[in-house]
């Protein structure tokens, strides 16, 4: 038997043998997460790697597949998207590869249409993300007449693709193009917000977040009148599936009835896209904001980030032609003056005051009767281009087309000195 010190001695044993036996057990386990952190940050870091070397073969690609000028596509597919909305799916016609681009930008197209004397040029935004092989897509709202003026002809273009142009047409497309356009390597979170048609470029980019399972915060904010004008609607309600960090905030300003019965509802809010909604659901302004839409909305809204205290270099928009006026770009970068400037039309003898909100001196010599060509309104096809005899002029954002020394790109151009022009 025994003695009560020996059992003693036995009980002090086993304690210690539990406390080492647990000991180990812990360290073991502490070792096993460990591991299992180790190897999910090393998935994580490959999948960034593989990303980013995928983005510098399609940066290479790109540039080895470039056009300049125009290249002939044809048209492969054309798809209804919503009212007076379709999608054309475009294939390069010589077969050869096509580059890849930055979700956001925009292709020009030059169309020569039965009775006008000179051919039309016109930008129409890439709707779908970069890396589809063989295709590219964009998305094309028919223009009717100004609600003001329903005796005018309706959109030249966008009619003419509508009403003429389908499977087997050739069209003459200049490469993708434009500053308006988010960086897939950065990992900030990003609010997009478009409104009608405007969402072609936005589309570009959420897919294109969708497809590199971005594990970035993302939030959607879409206006449009009802239902009858929700561009891909499926599409997007799939997206919060396949992007489980996208949140998708739909307003409709008029639903129908149909819409409001719905189920699952098609909307989430009664009205436009506003800053008291985006400052309502938000849980900060820590955001970089992308935003495309009719000018009023994006005049608001800019204006409303602005006044919410976002970083200038934060907010990303872009216009769909000058009709849509980018009120707080049109401060002449680099002009300190508030004076207005002396503008001379130097063949049509008219001399005009620009002040900061007569827009680019393409607008100003419209609004003065002075006639300039025009097409892309972007600054990208070139069609605007007028000498400057004296003066100098800046740009509202780098041109796509190349500029002549000497001369300036009116559609982007505002004058930096008082300016004579050859117009
Ligand atoms: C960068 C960029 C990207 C774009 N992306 C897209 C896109 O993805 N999808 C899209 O649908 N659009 C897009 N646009 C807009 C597009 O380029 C065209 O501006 C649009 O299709 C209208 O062109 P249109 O030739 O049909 O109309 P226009 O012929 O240019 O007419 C414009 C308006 O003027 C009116 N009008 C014409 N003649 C008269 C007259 N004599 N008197 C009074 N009014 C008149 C027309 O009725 C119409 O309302 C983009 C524009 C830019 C700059
Ligand atoms: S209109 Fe195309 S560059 Fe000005």
């Amino acid at each position: 038997m025994d003695s009560p010190l020996q059992l003693f001695a036995w009980v002090i044993l086993a304690g210690l043998a539990l406390v080492v036996g647990q000991f180990i057990v812990n360290q073991f386990r502490l070792f096993r997460f460990a591991r299992q952190s180790a190897e999910l940050e090393h998935e994580y870091l490959r999948e960034r790697i593989s990303q980013l070397a995928q983005r510098r073969r399609e940066t290479r690609d790109q540039a080895e597949a470039s056009w300049s000028g125009f290249r002939k596509f044809r048209i492969v597919d054309k798809v209804l998207e919503a009212r007076d909305v379709c999608s054309f799916y475009l294939s390069p016609h010589d077969g050869k590869p096509l580059p890849a681009f930055r979700p956001g930008q925009y292709l020009t197209f030059q169309l020569r249409l039965p009775g006008q004397p000179k051919s039309v040029v016109r930008c129409y935004s890439l709707s779908d993300r970069p890396g589809v092989p063989e295709r590219y897509r964009v998305t094309i709202k028919r223009v009717p007449p100004p609600p003001n003026q329903p005796d005018a002809p309706p959109g030249l273009v966008s009619s003419y693709f509508h009403d003429q142009l389908g499977v087997g047409d050739i069209v003459d497309v200049k490469a993708p193009a434009g500053q308006f356009v988010l960086d897939l390597d950065q990992p900030s979170p990003v609010v997009l917000i478009a409104g009608g048609v405007g969402v072609t470029p936005l589309l570009s980019m959420v897919n294109a977040l969708a497809e590199t399972r971005s594990t970035r915060e993302v939030w959607f904010f879409y206006g449009v009148r009802q239902g009858r004008e929700h561009i891909m609607k499926e599409h997007l309600r799939a997206l919060t599936d396949r992007l489980p960090t996208l949140r998708l905030q739909v307003c409709y300003s008029d639903p129908s009835e149909e819409d409001r019965a719905a189920t699952p509802p098609a909307f989430q809010h009664t009205g436009r896209v506003s800053i008291d909604l985006l400052k309502r659901l938000l849980p900060s302004n820590q955001f970089d904001f992308y935003i495309c839409g009719p000018p009023p909305m994006m005049n608001a809204l800019v204006d409303g980030l602005r006044a919410w205290q976002v970083p200038a270099e934060r907010i990303h928009f872009e216009a769909f032609g000058s009709a849509t006026v980018k009120k707080p770009a049109l401060q002449s970068p680099g002009s300190t003056t508030t004076q207005a400037l002396k503008i001379q039309f130097s063949r049509s003898g008219k001399v005009c005051a620009w002040r900061e909100d007569a827009g680019s001196v393409l607008e100003l010599a419209e609004k003065n009767g002075v006639a300039i060509d025009s097409g892309c309104r972007a600054g990208n096809c070139g069609t605007c281009l007028v000498a400057v005899k004296s003066g100098e002029v800046t740009y509202l954002h780098e041109p796509g087309a190349q500029v002549e020394a000497g001369s300036c790109l009116a559609c982007i151009a505002v004058p930096k000195t008082a300016l004579v022009l050859d117009a």
